[in-house]
């Protein structure tokens, strides 16, 4: 992940997220990881249409990305992939909003739902709903899972989220 040049969201921003979570099933609560890239592209490329647009846009810029500013929300269709590469399989889309919520620092609140389209969860979702301070120094982020449907009904727990490894 580029940043301190402005250019932040202007490139793929490749993320990591592992989920952790216990699925509320009807006998005894199981444990599920999940793992998986989110390639959330701002900028087009040939071959890549964006997959975040951006639907408002704030007034005051933000002091560490002048190119954003508080108030902007963005609504994306991201690819999920096994890998970090693009190219790798796919296993679903990452379907929400994030809007720059702190006047002050690179936080967006990310509201999505991971829509699961290959593996053993085919067809399921894992809501995620959270801060996600980007540029953080500490190697994950903390993202609360709020919920699932299909077989991952009920599944609360920890989405941790960091660049590309
Ligand atoms: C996922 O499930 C849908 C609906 O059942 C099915 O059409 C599709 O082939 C499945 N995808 C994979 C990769 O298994």
């Amino acid at each position: 992940m580029k940043h301190g040049n402005g250019m932040l969201l202007q490139l793929a921003l490749l993320i990591s997220l592992s989920l952790a979570g216990v699925v509320v099933g009807g006998s005894a609560p199981t444990s599920t990881h999940l793992r998986f890239y989110m390639h959330d592209l701002v900028t087009p490329y040939p071959g890549a249409p964006a997959t975040a647009v951006r639907v408002a846009r704030g007034v005051t810029p933000l002091p560490t990305a002048p190119n954003l500013r508080f108030g902007d929300m963005f609504v994306i269709d991201d690819l999920l992939t096994e890998g970090p590469d693009a190219a790798s399989r796919a296993l679903g889309r990452a379907q929400g909003s994030y809007v720059f919520a702190s006047q002050t620092e690179l936080a967006p609140l990310l509201c999505v739902n991971m829509v699961l389209t290959a593996g053993p969860h085919n067809g399921s979702t894992v809501a995620v709903l959270g801060r996600d301070l980007i540029l953080d120094k500490v190697d994950v982020r903390e993202l609360p899972v709020v919920g699932g449907t299909g077989t991952l009904r009920g599944v609360t727990g920890m989405a941790s989220s960091g660049p590309t490894p």
